[in-house]
């Protein structure tokens, strides 16, 4: 078995028929999740257990890239949608049990400004913070920088809208040409009225990332090393760092 196809099965196995739909409908999701994961692998290992915030957990299939990426390491999952959390919670009650797991129900802005400054070694979300508005994101960026250690990272996998408006609309033409292509054959208008009606909110004024804005606002806010690693049309991995303290 290939590591690709292993990768494959664990998801499959433990998240179950979400993360099967999720792939199809749209693979950039289910690639983010696995690559936020790669990430989160390469960071220096230490002694201490590396403190990991993830912000919307959903069902769980970032949190188990997370999770798989290094056995030392806690995350602490936050999702304010109970029945995308209880479902996280039946899939993944292993890694609860074991220590490594814990939840909690506060909406992203709430948790964060519950949280202690400079305790957290990374932040971690794949595919929420496009679905906050503006003004909220820029509150939830704020708190993000506050919160992480010095050297810690911020690590998202999301819908960042590309800079030229003509290409970024022709991309998403595809993406619904892709909706209708996937899903009327197999006869779930019901999944493909909920994604059309979501992508409306998705590419409005009030929530929309447009990527040099995004790059913009985390350097205002201060973090260093913004990067945008990889790119699938509409999607791609940033990340970002705070600084070390000047000696
Ligand atoms: C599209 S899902 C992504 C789930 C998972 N990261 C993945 O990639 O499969 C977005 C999740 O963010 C959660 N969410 C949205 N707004 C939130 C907020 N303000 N605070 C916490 N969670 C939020 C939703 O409930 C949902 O479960």
């Amino acid at each position: 078995m290939s590591a690709t196809t292993s990768y494959e099965a664990m998801f499959s196995t433990v998240i179950g028929k979400d993360y099967d739909l999720l792939k199809l409908i749209c693979p950039a999701a289910t690639e983010m999740s696995r690559l936020v994961g790669e990430v989160v692998q390469t960071y220096p290992k230490t002694t201490e257990t590396l403190q990991v915030v993830e912000l919307g957990g959903g069902t769980g299939i970032t949190t188990l890239a997370l999770l798989s990426s290094q056995t030392n390491l806690h995350v602490l999952s936050i999702d304010n949608e109970p029945t995308m959390q209880e479902q996280a919670k039946h899939h993944l009650q292993q890694w609860v049990t074991d220590g490594r797991l814990s939840f909690c129900g506060d909406d992203a802005l709430t948790a964060l400004k519950h949280l202690t400054d400079n305790s957290i070694d990374l932040i971690a979300s794949a595919y929420t913070l496009h679905n906050f508005l503006n003004s909220y994101r820029e509150q939830v960026l704020k708190e993000i920088f506050r919160v992480l250690k010095p050297n810690g990272q911020f690590i998202n996998g999301d819908r960042y809208a590309l800079n030229d408006i003509r290409h970024h609309t022709r991309a998403v033409q595809d993406e619904v040409s892709q909706y209708f292509e996937i899903l009327t054959p197999l006869n779930r208008t019901d999944v493909l009225k909920q994604w059309i009606v979501h992508l409306f909110n998705d590419e409005s004024e009030d929530h929309v990332m447009r990527e040099n804005n995004a790059l913009q606002q985390m350097h205002h806010f201060g973090f260093i090393d913004i990067k945008i690693n990889h790119r699938m049309t509409v999607n791609a991995l940033l990340t970002a760092s705070k600084p070390k303290p000047s000696a």
